[in-house]
């Protein structure tokens, strides 16, 4: 057993766990790490180079233990459910009043909230945390939204901030809240993910499909607004992805993948959330349904020989208009997001602060983008009802763009082009502009065929109406 103390533990050295552990050590930690599977862990540190001297290898969870100072922190990047479950089981009996276990992979946080409390009852204490950026991110700074006790909070402080990434300066890391607020927060930020990749691919196959653009061009458009208010790192991603070339068929590599995307769950656990709150984040789960329609491809290339277009006159909307369409779009799903963020520290008394949240996303994660610095300041400046889109510098812009996305909308509704994210968002964006909207009428029909009641215009209270028989009114 090794007798050299370490800040900290990692264990589990998959992709995030193993880049994590190099950026602790890089940053000046001396980091304990193992891994489920022992044959791991000596080329790990091997390979590590200069940074090895930091890195205490542990051969087994008892070791791992040992090694880590006390009050001890242990971070896991394990495969998260029942092997977090079982971790704990083991892990628990071998630490101290006062340590904290942290599980940093992208867990249901309705899990987070349950293990807190076992963590807690045993004296230990229990920190979810989401981060995002990939294995870049990991390795050269990430974004963190941290979960868990202030006490927690205060001892893990001093080290996440040192391996975070930074936005001019500010390290992208917050304690947003207690138990699951820091993995809800990373889920309702991978709600936003979806969108935010799906209405980039919607934009896509409009030029794809109906303007007969190759990759390499709207790469090289997408490339083009990374310099404009679309900035983002996933308009970066798809610029370049477009304009890379198969080396096998020497044509577009992104021309040689199959149209069926994965997820792991965070997405659809997003619309979930929002759905039990009574919310309904309908452009995010444009995005997530998109993708399971897209998996079933055999479906698919069966109903592309019987079902007709019924397609209407129409053209492709000039490239100003694409980006405002993209702008407003992007601009709706993210404050689908920041209202289901609402909901939940509502719900479940969190404290979540909007502003921050948005600040830890300007760099490190995947959504990083020039949107959130707006949505810094538009948290800040308190709009009526909380809701983002009415603070007046989003405002505007959706004002100025959404003549572009209703041309965009039309144009994939006339041709044929699928954008369901986007008419999602469009959607939304008009029903809530709607003050006398139409449930009047759902209202009168539940009261019909159910005396469930209804409020009148002008009126106090709760009214029935004893409706005429069918046939007869
Ligand atoms: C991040 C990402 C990451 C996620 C991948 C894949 O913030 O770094 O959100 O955590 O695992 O993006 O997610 P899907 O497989 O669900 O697309």
């Amino acid at each position: 057993m090794s007798i050299s103390k370490a800040d900290i533990g990692v264990y589990g050295l998959g992709t995030m766990g193993s880049a994590l552990a190099l950026n602790l050590a890089e940053n000046g930690f001396r980091v304990a790490v193992s891994n489920r599977e022992e044959d791991w862990i000596a080329p790990f540190v091997q390979e590590a180079g200069d940074l090895s001297a930091r890195l205490v290898a542990c051969g087994s969870l008892e070791e791992l233990v040992a090694a880590v100072t006390p009050p001890r922190n242990i971070l896991f990047m394990i495969p998260s459910g029942a092997p977090m479950d079982a971790m704990l089981d083991a892990v628990l009996p071998m630490l101290d009043p006062g340590d904290t276990v942290i599980d940093g992979g992208n867990a249901d946080f309705n899990d987070t909230r349950r293990r807190s409390d076992t963590v807690a009852a045993a004296g230990m204490h229990f920190v979810g945390m989401g981060v995002s950026g990939g294995e870049t991110g990991a390795r050269h700074g990430p974004s963190m939204m941290v979960g868990g006790s202030e006490a927690s909070w205060h001892s893990l402080r001093p080290i996440l901030e040192s391996i975070a990434a930074r936005f001019d300066g500010d390290p992208c890391v917050a304690h947003v809240g207690p138990d699951g607020a820091g993995h809800f927060v990373k889920t309702v930020h991978n709600g936003i993910e979806y969108a935010d990749m799906q209405m980039i691919a919607e934009i896509y196959g409009l030029l794809r499909d109906a303007a007969g653009w190759d990759a390499g061009r709207i790469g090289g458009l997408f490339q083009g607004w990374n310099d404009t208010e679309l900035g983002s790192f996933l308009i970066e991603v798809s610029a370049a992805a477009l304009q890379t070339r198969d080396p096998q068929t020497g044509g577009p590599l992104v021309d040689a993948i199959v149209d069926r995307a994965g997820q792991k769950g965070t997405g659809r656990w997003t619309v979930i959330e929002a759905l039990k709150m009574g919310q309904s984040a309908s452009a995010i789960e444009a995005a997530v349904g998109a993708r399971s329609w897209s998996s079933d491809s055999d479906l698919r290339d069966t109903a592309s020989g019987i079902l007709s277009d019924g397609a209407l006159n129409g053209e492709v909307p000039d490239e100003e208009a694409l980006a405002d369409a993209l702008l407003a779009g992007r601009i709706l799903a993210h404050a689908q997001g920041f209202d289901i963020l609402r909901a939940g520290s509502a719900t479940f008394d969190w404290g979540l602060d909007p502003a921050r949240i948005a600040e830890i996303w300007r760099a490190g994660c995947i959504i990083r983008s020039a949107l959130l610095e707006r949505f810094a300041s538009a948290s800040r400046t308190d709009p009526p009802h909380g809701a983002l889109i009415l603070a007046p510098d989003l405002a505007d812009t959706l004002a100025r763009c959404l003549p572009g996305l209703r041309r965009v909308v039309r144009s994939g509704v006339a041709l044929g082009i699928p954008l369901p994210a986007l008419s999602a968002a469009l959607a939304w964006y008009d029903s809530l502009r709607t003050a006398r909207g139409t449930t009047n009428l759902i209202q009168a029909q539940r009261d019909f065929f159910g005396a469930h009641g209804f409020g009148r215009r002008g009126q106090e209270g709760q009214f029935t109406f004893d409706w005429p028989p069918l046939g007869q009114g």
